[in-house]
């Protein structure tokens, strides 16, 4: 059994436990990031940020680079294809507080790779190789960069890509191995990141399909990888985090899904103020409640409130149990920037 409590290293940076929080656009708010430290992620990452709307001073984009004191470590990542706009972004990165710079050279969506950003890079490996070595001239924090295996099915791209990478400065890898033609289909093939790990000589960290922690123990036997990362098995079910760092498997009773919950609400109204979290957050009402944990048209009841305060009297009258839980979370979790940022809801979802 390999112990998900070890800490490991990135460059100089230590990550307390061997699980990833995966960053997610439309997803990764620093609710999620915050939530996640709390249940074992070793490490958080904030979704993609727009490297031309950092450059352009976008106010929307900044609020992207909140970090709050009890996220870290913390990766900020950045995505764009220029290496000068990259490092100059990066260097925005580093002053915002943020422990590792994480370069998106994966994402799928044709809004971005049409802007030669993203899984375009794995085509061009001399100019990703530029961006990396702009960044780790311009900062002094690590770099990492995150790859699917290729543009194409079956594409081994990662492979000649990856170590290029690493000369060029990057300190660690994380690869979901999966074609960007692929999107979500198939499964991942982790055969891939044996090898991938097996070429560099930097952590890489295994990304796709880790939804539990049988999953989690097979995959790093097998590949050898520094860590694993998670991702949409942990949307609306931080206990699955819990349950891989090596806790037992347990359902959460539906008291704790319901302070999980408001938690969550109250601090993302915090976040992106109540008109922006309201429509944010009517996806995680299904991800929390669904699972078989609550009946489905409860969630459906949720969903068309005008308010979360409502939202939240719902939640609580169906397990009035729950105040005395968010009263103590309330009390032991130190309590969030106050500051309400109007920050953007992504619109490139689902890379
Ligand atoms: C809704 C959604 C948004 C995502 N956004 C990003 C992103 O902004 N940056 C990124 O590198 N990967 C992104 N990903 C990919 C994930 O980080 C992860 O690599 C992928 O989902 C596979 O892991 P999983 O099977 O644990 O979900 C996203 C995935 C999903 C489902």
């Amino acid at each position: 059994m390999i112990d998900l409590r070890q800490a490991w290293l990135v460059g100089p940076v230590e990550i307390p436990t061997r699980l990833v929080l995966a960053p997610m656009a439309g997803v990764s708010v620093q609710a999620f990031r915050r939530q996640g430290r709390r249940f074992g992620a070793g490490l958080v990452c904030s979704e993609m940020v727009s490297c031309a709307g950092i450059e352009h001073r976008n106010e929307r984009t900044l609020g992207y680079l909140r970090v709050a004191d009890d996220e870290h470590p913390l990766a900020i990542q950045l995505f764009g294809s220029d290496p000068d706009s990259m490092a100059e972004a990066a260097r925005m990165v580093e002053a915002a507080g943020a422990d590792l710079v994480d370069l998106n050279f994966g994402c799928p969506v044709r809004k971005v790779t049409k802007t030669g950003a993203g899984a375009t890079l794995l085509d061009d490996p001399d100019r990703a190789a530029r961006i990396v070595s702009a960044i780790a001239r311009a900062v002094d924090i690590p770099v990492s960069v995150k790859l699917r295996r290729g543009l194409r099915n079956g594409s081994r791209d990662c492979l000649r890509v990856g170590p290029l990478l690493v000369d060029a400065g990057a300190s660690s890898l994380t690869l979901h191995p999966r074609s960007a033609q692929q999107m979500y289909t198939g499964a991942a093939d982790h055969a891939l990141t044996a090898e991938l790990v097996s070429l560099v000589d930097v952590p890489v960290v295994a990304s796709g399909d880790i939804d539990s922690r049988a999953r989690a123990q097979a995959v790093l036997a097998r590949t050898g990888a520094a860590a694993v990362m998670v991702g949409r098995a942990a949307q609306g079910n931080p206990w699955v985090l819990e349950e891989i760092v090596g806790g037992d498997r347990r359902e959460p009773s539906r008291e704790e899904v319901v302070a999980e919950l408001v938690l969550f609400v109250r601090e993302t109204v915090r976040e992106l103020g109540e008109r922006r979290a309201s429509s944010f957050l009517k996806k995680f009402y299904g991800w929390y409640l669904g699972r078989g944990r609550f009946p489905r048209p409860f969630k459906q009841e949720l969903v068309v409130l005008d308010s979360t305060e409502e939202v939240e009297r719902r939640l609580i009258a169906a397990a009035p149990g729950a105040l005395e839980l968010i009263e103590r979370l309330d009390s032991e979790i130190p309590s969030g920037d106050e500051v309400t940022i109007e920050l953007p809801i992504s619109i490139y979802g689902g890379c």
